[in-house]
């Protein structure tokens, strides 16, 4: 029996204990062996939740368990979930997250310290949500120069745009909304601003082109300023107004990444993706385009994605697996874009 410590008991981290939980039989299966959430930390409490025993508030009852040996960070934000992380891994024990903004930001120091320490640090569900596609990256589309990756990333604006399309909402009802139904970052200046969408293109582009792409560098426009009126203009192309995470290779070998809202040709299976979901069309030079889609965020979606890291870590817990990042030294270049 392996045992696993959640950090964060919010959203993502409640599913997840939900997922290995309801889900015990084919986890078990899965993973070679059953899999204990032991402890669960959380700075507020939990009173109508069972096994209290397991709510803790101090990390160092996590730290400092051997029988601990797979850490689930659902914390979000760079503050204690980066120290968590780091500490976590520096006691030889594997973490998997969700948390895409760290990810983003200290990914190839976290993932030095784990190839040092011989542990793993796993991220799937830190862009899509429950959407398979960092490991279908990292696994299937290896031997493809990935020309350009185009993402539908953040499920809360698609859900927001939506709305203004088939809705005729203006943008601040539906935005109401989107929080009611737990889809909107705890700050949805994350979501609507296009940052959370930033974060993940600058994963993706991080494994595409083996390197670390600093967010900051990734020009990011969101949909705060999108009006009825726009929606109604890209009506009239036959088009409807998306937010796009784009990154392109290009021919001498740089790739630009940006974040903007575009007007998609209804056409374009983009156009296609509707609420919640996300889209990310991704092109290889031998493959040529292949799309994933589904629930990019919600607490179950994004819960199965972290338990199957978790599951992932069972496996490989003798062997971890080889994932490595470059240093950012790559040019990234801007160019305006279009899509069609
Ligand atoms: N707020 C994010 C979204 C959650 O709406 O896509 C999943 O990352």
């Amino acid at each position: 029996m392996l045992k696993a410590a959640i950090l964060g008991f919010g959203t993502v981290g409640s599913g997840t204990l939900e997922v290995l939980e309801r889900n015990a039989d084919t986890v078990a299966r899965n993973a070679g062996e059953a899999i204990e959430v032991k402890y669960i930390l959380d700075l507020r409490d939990f009173p109508n939740e069972p096994h209290q025993e397991r709510f803790v508030k101090d990390f160092a009852v996590i730290e400092n368990d051997p029988e601990v040996s797979i850490v689930i960070e659902t914390m979000g934000g760079k503050g204690a979930a980066y120290t968590f992380t780091k500490r976590s891994l520096e006691a030889g024990k594997n973490v998997v997250t969700s948390n895409k903004e760290l990810v983003a930001t200290h990914g190839a120091e976290l993932l030095e310290i784990a190839a040092r320490k011989n542990v793993n640090y796993l991220f799937e569900a830190s862009v899509g949500g429950g959407i398979p596609i960092i490991r279908p990256m990292q696994r299937c589309l290896t031997a493809n120069h990935l020309t350009q990756i185009t993402g539908i990333l953040n499920g809360t604006t698609n859900y927001i745009l939506n709305r203004m399309i088939d809705g005729g909402l203006d943008f601040a009802t539906a935005l109401k909304e989107a929080q009611e139904l737990g889809y909107a970052e705890a700050n949805p200046a994350a979501d609507v601003e296009g940052i959370d969408a930033c974060r993940k293109v600058c994963i993706l582009a991080d494994i595409a082109y083996g390197d670390n792409v600093a967010p900051e560098k990734v020009e990011t426009e969101g949909i705060t300023a999108i009006t009825l009126q726009d929606v109604a203009y890209a009506e009239q192309a036959d088009s409807v107004v998306k937010l796009l995470g784009r990154t392109v290779l290009q021919e001498d070998g740089t790739f630009y990444a940006f974040v903007a809202p575009h007007f998609v040709k209804k056409s374009s299976p983009l156009a296609c993706v509707t609420g919640v979901f996300n889209g990310i069309l991704v092109t290889g030079d031998m493959l040529g385009d292949a799309m994933f889609y589904g629930q990019g965020a919600g607490k179950l979606a994004t819960a199965s994605a972290v338990a199957a890291d978790v599951i992932d870590c069972a496996v490989h817990k003798n062997k971890r697996r080889s994932i490595g990042w470059g240093d950012g030294s790559k040019n990234l270049v801007r160019s305006l874009d279009t899509f069609a």
